[in-house]
């Protein structure tokens, strides 16, 4: 199967894959961990086929398999998240010591196994008790945020020592259920959310520093282009907009200081002195999560006047939906390179579908084969031009828990077959394997 060059990046390139707690784990209910917002949203039925993440890959209890899949896959390094409500149930106050133990044994088994965990503080699964205290809408999850880091960093500091703060802040305040009707009066409250994770994100980083020897932090962004549907200019401006919020809120103020002008008055109410600078500490890197240009319109009476629109005609997609265009790819890497002067690793890319084994049980995925071809092609020629690109994950390692549309949509590279939990290597994860067995032997 062919392969993009990879000739334009570092020798020390860093091939990997990612996942995350709540979409993997499973054992909702085991050794002492507490309700996360997701466990109550799925006990809610607000799911499609109302799944849930109560075994999910059953990862918590088959670790061990899941690392000798990426040994085989040769990948350098695996990203992954703890579940904040497992180590705090109530997302402070007691530890629970099986829960944080289970960390343990997963660092190192993939420290035997060569691989280099990369672990993330906040993949979504706020404890549902914080939750209850108001969440990210209370300035106090500044600090619950930072005591957590402070116990990750303690515990496993000595083992780990690349950190995330947060993955996607802006997806997740985005679509968060606790802004109140989705419309423009949620505002205020998105934009409080978004300040107090920001400010979250400065406190962990100082606390990750403080704790850990050569640690090397950073956070995630979800940054996709946000263009108009159409050729109106109630589209493009609902697009811009869109767009401001979705890529700038969050990297702007935390790597340079200073939210976007347009947004400072909404921010203001919330702003106390000193707050800039709490927030912009610095980086070692930039985690960048691309999949796809985002299409909108104008919806008056939305929150910040958007509403997802239709796809132009002739837009190639993906089996689920989303825009393939590995040129805007590149273009979100320069982007991001001319932004923030920072190292980037890609730490998510990958494409969903609906893959089944056919008959004799192989996983055929030629459509994920050929995105994944030709968007490391797109970011080796911007690495040609220059951009610092470090690294590059695959979303994901396995089928997983795919948030609102459950088990029905799968990005992994590894189908999982959920009633037997067989892990299956789809062609995918074998064309990845010569990837990064030939870019490595340059
Ligand atoms: C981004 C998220 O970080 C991850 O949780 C999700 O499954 C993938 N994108 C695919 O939607």
């Amino acid at each position: 199967m062919d392969l993009p060059s990879t000739a334009s990046l570092r020798p020390d390139f860093v091939w990997g894959v990612s996942t995350s707690s709540f979409q993997i784990e499973g054992a909702t209910k085991e050794d002492g961990r507490g309700p996360s917002i997701w466990d109550v949203y799925c006990q809610n039925g607000e799911i499609r086929n109302r799944d849930t993440g109560d075994v999910a890959c059953d990862h918590y209890h088959r670790y061990r398999e899941d690392v000798a899949l990426m040994q085989r896959l040769g990948v350098q390094a695996y990203r992954f998240s703890i579940a904040w409500p497992r180590v705090l149930p109530q997302g402070r106050g007691p530890v629970n010591e099986p829960g944080l133990a289970f960390y343990g044994r997963l660092v190192d088994e993939l420290l035997a196994a060569g691989i280099e965990p990369w672990l993330c503080l906040y993949h979504w699964d706020l404890p549902q008790a914080l939750e209850d205290l108001g969440g990210w809408q209370n300035r106090e999850a500044v600090k619950w945020f930072a005591d957590y880091a402070a116990l990750i960093a303690a515990r496993l500091g000595d083992r780990v020592k690349r950190f995330a703060t947060f993955n996607e802040p802006s997806i997740f305040n985005l679509f968060s259920r606790s802004l109140g009707k989705g419309d423009r009066s949620s505002e205020d409250a998105l934009y409080r959310a978004t300040h107090h994770v920001n400010l979250a994100h400065g406190a962990a980083v100082d606390v990750l520093r403080e704790k850990v020897p050569g640690a090397s932090v950073g956070c995630i962004h979800n940054l996709q282009p946000c263009w108009p549907s159409s050729v109106s200019e109630a589209d493009a401006a609902a697009a811009a907009r869109l767009d401001l919020y979705w890529n700038n809120a969050f990297p702007d103020v935390q790597c340079r200081g200073e939210y976007p002008l347009a947004m400072r008055p909404a921010i203001e109410p919330h702003l106390q002195p000193g707050d800039l600078k709490r927030i912009c500490r610095p980086v070692d890197w930039f985690g960048l999560n691309h999949y796809s240009p985002v299409y909108t319109k104008a919806h008056p009476t939305a929150m910040l006047g958007y509403d997802f629109g239709d796809k132009p005609a002739g837009v190639p997609l993906t089996p689920i939906g989303w825009p393939i265009n590995p040129e805007a790819f590149g273009e979100t890497l320069r982007l991001v390179h001319d932004s923030y002067r920072l190292p980037i690793y890609v730490l998510e890319n990958g494409l969903g579908n609906f893959d089944k084994p056919n008959e004799a049980g192989a996983i055929v995925d030629p459509d994920r084969v050929a995105f994944l071809r030709r968007y490391i092609g797109a970011m080796n020629d911007t690495a040609a031009a220059g951009v610092d690109v470090r690294g590059y994950f695959v979303w994901s390692l396995l089928d997983n828990f795919e948030w609102m549309s459950g088990y029905s949509e799968r990005f992994g590279i590894t189908y999982v077959d959920y009633a037997s939990q067989r892990r299956i290597p789809k062609s995918s994860f074998y064309w990845y394997a010569d990837l990064i067995r030939t870019a490595r032997r340059r």
